[in-house]
């Protein structure tokens, strides 16, 4: 059943030509071919999935086991494991909200709820994963409680699109969602300018835009935060440093498979 070099297993016409053509298929074997066994690129082809579809389809899931020459249940175990892989259609947006325990406690809960609210109503407020709009037009928005998003020193932060916005309060990340429904694109606290999100899964799959200098200047020019250089700061302050690791520990076997 396997085709170790990715393509369809078996042979014949692929069930998924309709939704996702020729140049998607050229971008998968592109992707397939940065890796020594064509199962390890089932991660980025999910993300191309999700920058065609704007989630992961069941469609989309055949299409990543055609090309990897995987089962469908092996595509499906990984695809509903990672919270990044969307099983519903994404809107425009998808905004995330730290709740993870210092964003809470300073205010990530509050922020969550008032968003379910405001997306929603009081009565019947915007549940998890659920979008705000028709996914696919302009202005819709995927609202979702995420775990720790490793920016506790700016918490409460939210996410739109994987790009940060820090210190928010309940007033600004209303103020953030109203900009984004009405199809505008505030800039980030920090890191690149905001797109969407299909875009962002094309970058996620490994498609970069190599031309573009905007787009490299944006990336690798400077995103740390005021507040997270303070610690080293302080450190460097008072001759903090961390403790030597023991020279001769030993790495631990690991099975060859
Ligand atoms: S708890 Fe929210 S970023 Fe860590």
């Amino acid at each position: 059943m396997s085709s170790p070099k990715g393509g369809p297993a078996g042979g014949g016409a692929p069930k998924t030509a309709t939704t996702f053509g020729e140049d998607t298929v050229a971008e998968a074997r592109e992707l397939i071919s940065r890796y020594p066994q064509s199962r390890s690129a089932l991660l980025p082809l999910l993300h191309l999935v999700q920058s065609v579809e704007g989630y992961v389809s069941q469609e989309g899931m055949t299409f990543c086991a055609e090309q990897l020459g995987l089962s469908e249940a092996e595509v499906a175990a990984v695809a509903t494991f990672y919270t990044m892989y969307k099983r519903r259609p994404c809107g425009e947006h998808l905004v995330s909200v730290c709740t993870n325990t210092l964003c809470a406690a300073m205010g990530g809960d509050a922020i969550y709820k008032r968003l379910q609210q405001h997306l929603g109503s009081e009565s019947a407020p915007l549940g998890h994963e659920d979008v705000a709009g028709t996914p696919g037009e302009s202005g819709s928005v995927m609202l979702e409680h995420a775990e720790c998003l490793a920016a506790c020193d700016l918490a409460p932060v939210l996410q739109v699109n994987y790009e940060y916005f820090d210190n928010q309060t309940e007033d600004s990340a209303v103020e953030l969602v109203d900009a984004l429904r009405r199809g505008d694109k505030p800039h980030p606290t920090r890191g690149a300018p905001l797109s969407d999100f299909k875009t962002v899964e094309r970058r996620l799959a490994g498609l970069l835009p190599e031309d573009d200098d905007e787009f490299w200047t944006d990336v690798d020019g400077p995103s740390q935060a005021v507040e997270t250089m303070r610690g080293a700061q302080l450190a460097a302050d008072r001759n903090w440093t961390a403790p030597a690791a023991p020279a001769d520990v030993p790495l631990p076997e690991v099975e060859a498979k």
